[in-house]
């Protein structure tokens, strides 16, 4: 049985056939639209998600399956004490495969340990969120023809950003890949990216603070959002959370095929004036999310269509 914790879990090979499956399940819904006929998706998510958990249960009933799961920690048992694993004993006993979402690292791994049916991490704490990177890929591969060969500005929260995270350790796998990370000083990504990924693969990278100075060399933006919820203060929350803002006036910076993405959800740093430019691949990448988790639903349970 096969769990996803990492972009790591799956080699380059089988993320490409992965990716592919998502393609064809773009181009031919119909062909997969029975194809988890009588089978589950339980969604257990121990911290707020709109996108993740719809986009799970919205790929599990496209595939003709269903779904059951909670979407907060208050309103399971954790409220009463249970532990994951437990949970995840009683949960292998009502479905045949669950994403889980939980504020402590390492929760989704504790879980696929003891569990009888396959574990997606849906994101755990500032670690990883294997799912969204997935859908990164997608989109950049559908939208730019390509995994290589990119110039890739990550932008914001590189700390407690988990999908940056996720991102940077898919993405060195990839020849003639580089990275601008643009972000505060305080909010640089950790030094086991820096040291263990990007330097130990040899990967070509630079860490700028003005995103003015990154964007003419960029063939695609990452964009994210300053994680709240992991902040020790709220004043340092306060005096980061605007540090970027991107607007139609840095746009003009970029060149004509720099995409933007992001994992959403947005709070001030992408302004709504650039969702018109056509660079703008945020609620693309959403639509890309569910043809990806279909491919992954399809890809654990080993259902062959
Ligand atoms: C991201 C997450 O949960 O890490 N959201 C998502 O799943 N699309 C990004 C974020 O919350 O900023």
């Amino acid at each position: 049985m096969r769990h996803l914790m990492s972009p790591l879990d799956l080699t380059v090979e089988e993320l490409d056939k992965l990716l592919d499956l998502a393609n064809d399940i773009e181009k031919f819904p119909e062909k997969y639209a029975h194809a988890c006929d009588g089978k589950r998706i339980a969604t257990l998510f121990y911290e707020p998600s709109t996108r993740t958990r719809l986009s799970f249960e919205a790929a599990m009933m496209n595939l003709g399956g269903k779904v059951l799961g909670f979407s907060s920690a208050d309103s399971s048992s954790a409220a009463k004490g249970e532990s994951v694993s437990d949970t995840i004993r009683m949960v292998s006993c009502y479905a045949d495969i669950c994403a889980m979402r939980h504020p402590k690292e390492g929760a989704p791994l504790v879980a696929s340990m003891v569990s009888g049916i396959p574990v997606i991490n849906a994101g755990d704490g500032g670690h990883q969120h294997p799912t969204q990177t997935l859908t990164d890929l997608l989109t950049i591969r559908s939208l730019k023809g390509r995994l290589d060969h990119l110039t890739i500005g990550l932008c914001g929260d590189l700390k407690f950003g988990r999908t940056v995270h996720s991102l940077i350790n898919a993405l060195v796998r990839y020849t003639g890949i580089r990275f601008v990370l643009i972000s505060p000083e305080e909010l640089r990504v950790p030094d086991y990216i820096r040291e263990d990924v990007l330097r130990s693969n040899g990967i070509p990278f630079e860490e700028v603070i003005r995103l003015e100075d990154a964007l003419p060399k960029l063939d695609l933006l990452y964009m994210t959002r300053v994680q709240r919820e992991r902040f020790f203060n709220e004043d340092d929350y306060v005096r980061m959370k605007d540090f970027y803002i991107l607007d139609s006036a840095k746009m003009k910076l970029a060149g004509p095929d720099m995409l933007v993405l992001h994992p959403l959800p947005r709070v001030n740093e992408i302004s709504t004036e650039v969702d018109a430019d056509p660079r703008a691949a945020y609620f693309r990448q959403v639509q890309y999310g569910v043809y990806v988790r279909m491919a992954l639903i399809l890809t654990l349970l080993e259902v062959k269509v």
